[in-house]
């Protein structure tokens, strides 16, 4: 396939600013993040952008990217190493953006399952919506990133970007770097607490039990966590079939404990409530130290907002070059 001589690995991913993060973004994504960071030159953003193309409310949005960033750093990003940027912040995005949808077609994003399901058929749906995987696309294409870590969710947005990527180049000559998906490991999918059988979701009320929050303090933790939906049987055993519940909670535990083998965890649990207990306790564990490193850097705003800053010009002088061939490739410019 044509496409530039690869750059070096590369990673970019993105969180939407859609809501409060929760432990299922912590353990799927974030602390994947701060590991990867030291092996990988890796570009993150909150993509401020994204969260336009459903009804929303300014402040909300700006205060929810804002701790989204503070909380990105708390957990461990570190800029000195990796970039971490706001979307908005960086024009960039838009106009590549606009270059890919004239490349991509209405069929493909008509099958795009997030629109069919959320705004398809409904006159009052933002253009955005519609057009948001090609903004996806162009926030990975930018910066020739050849990783993107996501989740399962998104397999159908990074294949646009895949193809958006070879149908620029074939068409216009080798420009943009074709993107592989790396998924998360299957025991990083956090579930709802109270519905096990979806996926813990940062969207829907602040004060959702099914929702661990990353900043809940630590009696908000513990009453989310004994109120967990479990099942009627009275075993505790990982089995994600007949007892998704209880296998959410020891996957919670392994995931705060770094105990590996489930079956085995659970075999030391004769009763749901011990299991619980334990449970709180390691969610506990795991979130005072990061909350307290959040509630230091929100102290002095000062230091994130250098952060983003600095992240924005980055990330600009990564993205620049490959605005500038894509344009050139057109038939824009002199
Ligand atoms: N669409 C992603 C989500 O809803 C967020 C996102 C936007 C993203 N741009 C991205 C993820 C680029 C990875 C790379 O979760």
């Amino acid at each position: 396939m044509t496409q530039p001589t690869t750059p070096e690995r590369r990673i970019f991913s993105g969180i939407k600013p859609t809501g409060r993060l929760t432990l299922g973004n912590h353990l799927g994504a974030l602390r994947r993040f701060v590991d990867l960071q030291h092996e990988v030159r890796c570009l993150f953003s909150v993509v401020d952008l994204h969260a336009l193309t459903v009804d929303h409310d300014p402040a909300r949005l700006r205060a929810l990217t804002r701790e989204a960033a503070t909380l990105y750093l708390a957990a461990g990003l570190d800029p000195s190493v990796c970039v971490l940027f706001r979307q908005g912040d960086v024009p960039l995005h838009a106009e590549l953006s606009y270059l890919l949808e004239c490349t991509a077609h209405v069929g493909e994003l008509g099958r795009m399952i997030q629109y069919k399901e959320k705004g398809r058929d409904r006159p009052q749906t933002r253009v955005s919506l519609f057009t948001y995987p090609v903004l996806m696309a162009a926030d990975i294409l930018a910066y020739r990133a050849t990783e993107v870590p996501v989740g399962d969710d998104q397999r159908q947005h990074v294949e646009l970007a895949r193809d958006l990527a070879a149908r620029f180049n074939r068409t216009y000559g080798p420009v943009l770097v074709v993107p592989e998906m790396t998924p998360a490991p299957v025991a990083a999918r956090v579930m709802d607490l109270q519905d096990p059988t979806r996926k813990m979701s940062k969207e829907g009320p602040d004060d959702a039990l099914g929702a661990i929050r990353l900043l809940d303090p630590p009696d908000v933790v513990r009453r989310k966590v004994l109120r967990a939906v479990t099942d009627s049987g009275a075993h505790v055993r990982y089995d994600v079939q007949t007892q998704p519940g209880v296998a959410n909670l020891l996957d919670i535990l392994g995931g705060c404990t770094g105990e590996n083998d489930l079956h085995a965890l659970a075999e030391r649990y004769s009763s749901y409530g011990s299991l619980k207990r334990d449970v709180a306790d390691a969610v506990i564990a795991l979130l005072t130290p990061l909350q307290k490193r959040y509630a230091d850097l929100a102290a002095n705003a000062g230091e994130v907002d250098a952060v983003l800053r600095r992240g924005a010009e980055q990330a600009i002088e990564i993205a620049a070059p490959t605005l500038t061939d894509a344009k050139r490739a057109m038939g824009l410019g002199g």
